[in-house]
């Protein structure tokens, strides 16, 4: 059985990005294992954050998760900071990994270039992340292209601890999106959607009104080439919304080409347009009724009991083997 965890930063708005690259996938794993989804808030803090946006956002992220259709009576729903044995065992991950290893990775290099306040947290952050990991005897972790480097430091920190302290953590496999694992700006091909990028015509948020997704894709940049064609190094931005359009319609990308043969980017992206907000609708009718239920915190606080049990399993064992003391 797949022991499967996954986590999403509450940062503001949820981009198409990250719902093609790992949260969809979320989605239909609940039928192959047990699932823990997580709304990673500690790892948000590696920049600076408002409290009242965060808690905003933090239940914001919630409502998305039951609106794309997890099923807490399937997955753990839960709240990191709900959890504490992740700071702990993220502590333990920082004495446990090295600075030359923290600081070779490409999130922290592309957040600290040019910034003002970098903070520790955001050094740090990979340490955290292989705790949230590791607390659960994961198996397989579905992520975007972009958390691979994280993932295999926390392969590592994994294998360097059971080899010091003896067998205590299951090594895990990422499961990364052959297609999709990557969704690019509509603005530059050559960068990830992101909700940070501050050209909001750069990314569809998961709550975008019809009229602002027709609008961002109406304005997404293509080539002067006119060929609906899959080449992700001569034609990266119509591959990525013929990626866009397979993800979200389920078609395979060569019936989307040969669907548009001969035809030009103007039908393209009409289609395109209604197809992602196809996709969007249900959620979006969804995150309206679940933001306001009564529900939603009777969920987290039962996510963060079941997942604080075992969690707490673990730690008992990664305390004893470190020679941590306990009475
Ligand atoms: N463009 C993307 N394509 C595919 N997958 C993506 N993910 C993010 N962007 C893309 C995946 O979404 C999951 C949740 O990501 P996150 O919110 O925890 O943080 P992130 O990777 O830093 O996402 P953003 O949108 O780029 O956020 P900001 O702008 O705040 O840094 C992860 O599995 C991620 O791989």
């Amino acid at each position: 059985m797949k022991q499967i965890f996954s986590g999403v930063q509450p940062s503001g708005s949820f981009t198409l990005g990250n719902y093609i690259g790992a949260m969809k996938r979320f989605v239909d794993l609940q039928d192959e294992g047990n699932c823990l989804y997580c709304i990673v808030n500690l790892h948000s803090l590696t920049v600076p954050k408002d409290p009242e946006l965060l808690r905003q956002y933090t239940m914001e992220l919630a409502a998305m998760y039951l609106s794309i259709g997890i099923n807490p009576e399937k997955s753990i729903l839960f709240i990191q900071s709900q959890v504490p044995q992740h700071a702990e065992l993220g502590w333990l991950m920082q004495c446990t990994g090295y600075i030359g290893e923290l600081e070779r990775m490409t999130q922290y290099k592309e957040k600290s270039t040019g910034k003002d306040i970098v903070t520790g947290g955001l050094l740090t952050y990979p340490a955290l992340m292989a705790a949230d990991i590791l607390l659960y005897n994961t198996t397989h972790v579905p992520v975007g292209e972009d958390q691979k480097q994280h993932l295999e430091f926390t392969r590592d920190m994994a294998d360097r601890f059971n080899k010091k302290y003896g067998e205590t953590f299951v090594i895990p496999e990422p499961m990364i999106q052959q297609f999709g694992g990557r969704i690019m700006s509509l603005d530059d091909p050559a960068k990830k959607m992101s909700k940070s990028n501050p050209n909001a015509g750069s990314y569809i948020a998961l709550l975008d009104e019809p009229k602002e997704v027709e609008k961002k894709i109406k304005r997404a940049v293509t080539d002067s080439e006119g060929i609906i064609r899959y080449d992700k190094d001569s034609k990266p931005a119509v591959s990525n919304l013929l990626t866009i359009y397979s993800a979200c319609s389920g078609e395979s990308i060569e019936t989307l080409e040969k669907r548009y043969e001969g035809r030009g980017y103007g039908d393209f992206k009409k289609d395109l347009a209604e197809v992602v907000i196809n996709t969007l609708t249900p959620i979006q009718e969804g995150f309206t009724k679940w933001i306001s239920s009564p529900d939603l915190i009777d969920i987290l606080k039962d996510g963060a009991v079941r997942a604080e049990a075992i969690a707490e399993k673990k730690m008992a064992t990664v305390r004893k083997n470190m020679g941590l003391v306990t009475f």
